[in-house]
């Protein structure tokens, strides 16, 4: 029997983009929800080739290799540890955890069954995204200056994301993760962080609603994130801005285009194939899992991007920058 099938945990709203890309891919999927009909009914939707209503058993399936995790953040360490007790790899979506201990015992347990542990970090994996990395490698900006990631809009959550306890705070580990992947990967580590948040606005919602973040980069690179739930009005189409000595570099935040102007000319990508990066993403899990080496966005990649968040909600309370070891 072809051990060969991604089982995955949680039917929501990131499980179909996972769905949608896998069966793009060919990837034969098992789907797990804790409601049998719900995980029935992706099954018959994404031609999955079994469904339980039960995680456990899912992992079980002598046909599955590999979880992708898809649960509220709260649930990851669990949901990666019991993946790994059965000898599967895991693609955990972002945030790795909510703390730093989750994410260590999630690496520890990793490392013990010999598995792969990968974070859904799919900006990695966009093609605007890795367009503008090897735009920065080729020094086509000049040395590079400054990053602005700016991602700022109005929704109301809903559900788990409500609980702070649940989510391990409110935009910035959630959605907010994702530019905080971006700013590390475009412009260098995170040495020094100092971020602060306006009043709440949206009063259910237990962690912050917005919140901006000045980071000094090594190398000298200033960083700026501000990401926001609570800030009605503002246009859907947001970029992020890369400042070098010689020009400057736009990224659509939804990776349709890349817009460069250096010393006064102009250029402009349009990208329309896998522009989310789902595609990509779990092609490159299933060449970790086939070679034994580490994936980009692997564990250790996203333990990082969650200490800069942590450092970020430390800074807000303590109201003072916050250094990051090295
Ligand atoms: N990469 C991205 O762009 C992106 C975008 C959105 C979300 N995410 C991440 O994906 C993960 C899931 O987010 P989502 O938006 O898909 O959330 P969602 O729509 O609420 O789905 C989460 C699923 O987890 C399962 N679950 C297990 N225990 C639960 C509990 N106590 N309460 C609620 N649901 C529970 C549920 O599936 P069953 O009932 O079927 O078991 C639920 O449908 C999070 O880590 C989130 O940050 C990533």
């Amino acid at each position: 029997m072809a051990r060969d099938a991604f089982v995955i945990l949680g039917c929501g709203w990131i499980a179909r983009r996972h769905a949608e890309a896998a069966r793009r891919l060919g990837i034969p999927l098992i789907f797990a929800s804790r409601d049998e009909g719900r995980a029935r009914a992706y099954a018959r939707e994404f031609r999955g080739i079994a469904a339980f209503g039960s995680y456990r058993a899912a992992l079980a399936d002598p046909r599955a290799v590999a979880t992708i995790v898809c649960t509220p953040h709260d649930r990851h360490v669990a949901d990666a540890l019991d993946a790994f007790a059965a000898g599967r790899h895991a693609l955990v979506e972002k945030p790795i955890a909510r703390t730093l201990d989750e994410a260590d015992r999630m690496l520890d347990a990793a490392r013990s069954a010999g598995r792969v542990l990968m974070v859904g970090e799919n900006f990695r994996f966009m093609p605007a995204f890795r367009h503008v990395r090897a735009l920065l490698s080729a020094k086509a900006l000049g040395p590079l200056r400054e990053v602005h990631l700016v991602a700022r809009g109005f929704r109301r959550q809903t559900g788990w994301r409500l609980s702070s306890s649940a989510a391990g705070g409110g935009a910035l580990i959630d959605g907010g993760i994702h530019y905080v992947h971006a700013l590390r990967w475009w412009g260098g580590e995170v040495r020094r962080v100092f971020a602060l948040s306006p009043p709440r606005m949206l009063a259910d919602l237990g962690g912050e609603d917005s919140i901006s973040l000045l980071a000094a980069l090594e190398g000298g690179v200033v960083g700026f994130v501000s990401n926001s739930l609570a800030t009605p009005g503002v246009p859907k189409l947001q970029w992020a801005t890369l400042t070098g000595e010689r020009g400057a570099g736009f990224a659509d935040n939804r990776g349709r285009f890349v817009v460069t102007r250096v010393e006064g000319r102009v250029r402009v990508r349009v990208f329309r194939r896998d522009v989310r990066g789902h595609e990509l993403q779990l092609r490159r899990f299933r060449e970790a899992i086939d070679s034994g080496t580490p994936p980009e966005s692997d564990g250790v990649s996203g333990r990082r991007d969650l200490e800069v968040v942590l450092a970020a909600y430390r800074s807000l309370a303590e109201r003072q920058p916050v250094d990051l070891e090295g």
